[in-house]
């Protein structure tokens, strides 16, 4: 069992109810990075072992073949079932497993543990001969069950099982998240415990590591935090987070940078683009900073979506990107993309300057209330794409321009602030 495994009550049910069902033959996990695909997959396995079912559980993070998902399944049930005859063992590996599999009557099991390398490899031979043996044995034996857990939703790979039902993992439950941090530090206040929890966005893994460093810092938690954070301002989270002597599986950095090495080039400077915009932001927003038109920006972030590095907002077409894998990309483009960044900035500082344009029109034409309450929904972003705009020679004439029609509306809109206004 995953040590201290905490919270997830609810996931486990809704798995094991699909489970319950013998016509759900394919049931995944997904989620982001390091949120706890894995640590819930066991605990499917240890409760189905409980009701005394057969389970198989295999980790395939490094298998890059179906042929190696074969033998590695192949090698997995022969312990159970042996076939020795010469007639049996000449057959290619793939009808070796559908006969075994075939002569099987009882209900069972397979944990397909970290799918990512073999379904997103990049390589799509790879990904449909793989969807197309795990189907194929799902016909060869209907009353076995497979789970699989993956960072990108299967649902979207254009997997289409009949009887396929899909878990989402999200972020802990605050409470729980608590909890957690209780059991990993004794000495910790209640206080202490909701800023570790914030800090982490409610990850586990990354409650893992910030608690792991605490415990070994000698003084209080609180002490710990306020440098934490200092340092946090001027370096990633992600990397402040790790601790070197973790093994690869278990560091951030790693588990995020390998989400973002399995995007494509196109991909890459997108997530790069976004993450210039706030953590929460609209679809408005984000077609202005990747420069694409309302579809290919729909498309571009369901995209993202599925592949669970961005999650729907509170209200539709806005979208969130969860902190820690906000601050990854923000740093990828400090040090690697700069040149993206910069296009974005320049992208994102044009949509506000048109919106302020638009706004002064409305403003000037009779409708001041509307114009109004749009600029202040927006105004810290305006404000700074247009004093961002005026440093920059290349864009301030323009913005000069904007602004010098906007003087009423101005004046109007910071009667109260006059050093603002200036
Ligand atoms: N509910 C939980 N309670 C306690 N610890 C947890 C919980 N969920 C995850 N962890 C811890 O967080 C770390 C990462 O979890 P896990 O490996 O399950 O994530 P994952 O989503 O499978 O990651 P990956 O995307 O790399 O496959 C592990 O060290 C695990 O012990
Ligand atoms: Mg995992």
């Amino acid at each position: 069992m995953v040590p201290n495994f905490t919270g997830r009550q609810s996931e486990c049910e809704e798995i094991m109810g699909h489970l319950a069902s013998e016509s759900n033959q394919l049931v995944s996990i997904w989620g982001s990075p390091g949120f706890g695909k894995t640590s819930v997959a066991i605990a499917v396995g240890h409760d189905l072992r409980n009701m005394g079912m057969p389970v198989c559980w295999l980790s395939l993070r490094g298998l890059r073949s179906k042929a190696a998902l074969a033998s590695k399944i192949l090698s997995c049930i022969r312990r159970s079932v042996i076939n020795e005859q010469p007639s049996f063992l000449r057959l290619s590996l793939d009808d070796q497993l559908c006969q075994l599999l075939s002569e099987t009557s009882e209900r069972s099991f397979f944990i397909l543990d970290n799918a990512d390398d073999l379904l997103e490899s990049g390589d799509s031979d790879v990904k449909e001969d793989v969807l197309q043996l795990i189907e194929e044995i799902l016909r060869r034996n209907e009353r076995l069950t497979i789970v699989v857990t993956t960072r990108e939703s299967l649902e979207f790979m254009n997997v289409h099982f009949q009887g396929h039902k899909s878990v989402r993992i999200r972020t802990l439950e605050e409470a729980h998240a608590q909890t957690l941090v209780q059991e990993l530090l004794s000495n910790v206040s209640s206080l202490e415990c909701r800023r570790i929890t914030q800090i982490c966005g409610f990850v586990p893994l990354a409650i893992k590591l910030l608690c792991c460093s605490i415990s070994e810092y000698k003084a209080q938690p609180s002490q710990f935090l306020d440098e934490f954070m200092q340092h946090s301002a001027s370096a990633s989270i992600i990397e402040m987070l790790d601790n070197a002597d973790s093994p690869p599986n278990h560091r951030l950095q790693f588990l995020v940078s390998s989400s973002f090495q399995r995007l494509n080039a196109q991909e890459r400077e997108a997530l790069v683009s976004l993450s210039i915009l706030p953590d929460n932001f609209g679809s408005e927003v984000a077609a202005a900073v990747l420069g694409k038109n309302t579809f290919q920006t729909n498309k571009m972030l369901q995209n993202f979506r599925r592949k669970s590095l961005l999650d729907s907002g509170l209200q539709e077409e806005f979208f969130t990107m969860h902190k820690l894998i906000h601050t990854f990309a923000r740093e990828k483009g400090l040090n690697e993309m700069k040149d993206t960044v910069l296009k974005s900035k320049n992208h994102l500082n044009s949509f506000y300057s048109s919106l302020f344009e638009k706004l002064n029109r409305k403003y000037l034409t009779g409708h001041s209330m509307e114009a109004f309450l749009e600029f202040y929904k927006d105004e810290q972003s305006i404000v700074q794409s247009l004093l961002e705009s005026l440093s920059d020679p290349i864009t301030a004439r323009a913005v000069f321009e904007v602004l010098a029609k906007g003087e009423l509306f101005l004046d109007n809109l910071y009667f109260l602030e006059g050093s603002t206004f200036d």
